[in-house]
């Protein structure tokens, strides 16, 4: 029987250098599909690098260079004549401040769909409403649609930006730091988002938090400086850490 692999993402001898610091170094991870990966490590690691790599953030930085493949479904999405915009759109990233645009809460959800030419409000408000209630926002703003994305509080803020970017219908979902400077309630509604979108979605998580690891992912994949040191599933790394690296930093020894 031929093996069928079930991995949505593969770096391959993925390496990035801003200038000539090399911010990444000969990855080689496979991101299993249907399931959300943890990238943990300490702060400079690469954990936000890595999630840009894979749909080509990166590149909106002068002087950044990339090496190596990143296979979109076996597809590499650095090869030559490939559709930047549409891998944007089939993988989303949710970068660590989102900053909702200076438009009302409906035209911030339906500006990705407008851009890829949906025109007919009759559609807009069937994405926008079904964007909102998957990030778990819709109860608290069906009412308001028209307002500033503006007037939110942070936490309802983060969720208009899961809802924009699940506006496109992604496959895949980068969420850099969901718990950055949220308070803990509004943590624990995005993780209990986060854990109802990964039956659907494929997500792959930057966090600075154990915790938050530990209740959200599958699957871990632990940076340091730049490399990756270990990857599994997130109970056999937590119960048995096979690099001396991953124990302190999960243990919080940092030799
Ligand atoms: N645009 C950039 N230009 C130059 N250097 C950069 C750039 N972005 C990141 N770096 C450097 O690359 C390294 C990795 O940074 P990155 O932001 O990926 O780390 P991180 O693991 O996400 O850290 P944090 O936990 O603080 O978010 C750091 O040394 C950082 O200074
Ligand atoms: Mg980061």
């Amino acid at each position: 029987m031929v093996a069928v692999t079930d991995d949505k993402l593969v770096m391959r001898d993925l390496s990035v250098y801003y200038g000539g610091f090399q911010a990444l170094s000969s990855i080689d991870l496979s991101i299993p599909a249907g399931a959300a990966t943890a990238v943990i490590g300490g702060s400079g690691a690469g954990k936000s690098s890595l999630l840009r790599s894979l749909c080509r953030m990166n590149e909106l930085w002068d002087d950044v260079r990339t090496e190596g493949q990143v296979l979109l479904d076996g597809q590499d999405i650095y090869s030559p004549g490939v559709d930047v915009t549409e891998v944007r759109r089939r993988v989303g990233l949710i970068a660590r401040h989102p900053y909702p645009f200076p438009k009302s809460i409906f035209d911030n959800v339906a500006y990705g769909p407008r851009v890829h030419g949906i025109r007919h409000r009759h559609e807009l408000d069937e994405i926008v409403k079904r964007s909102l209630k998957q990030a778990g926002l819709w109860n608290e703003v069906k009412g308001r649609l028209q307002d500033s994305a503006l007037s939110l509080s942070p936490g309802q803020k983060a969720s208009l930006c899961i809802a924009r970017a699940l506006a496109v219908q992604p496959e895949v979902l980068l969420i850099d730091d969901p718990a950055y400077n949220l308070d803990p309630v509004s943590v624990a509604k995005i993780e209990d988002v986060i854990l109802e979108l990964k039956q659907q979605y494929t997500l792959v998580l930057a966090t600075n938090s154990m915790q938050q690891a530990g209740r959200v992912s599958d699957y871990i994949a632990f940076l340091s400086e730049g490399f990756l040191v270990e990857f599994g599933p997130t109970s056999d790394v937590f119960a048995r850490p096979k690099d001396r690296r991953t124990e302190d930093y999960i243990t919080g020894r940092f030799s």
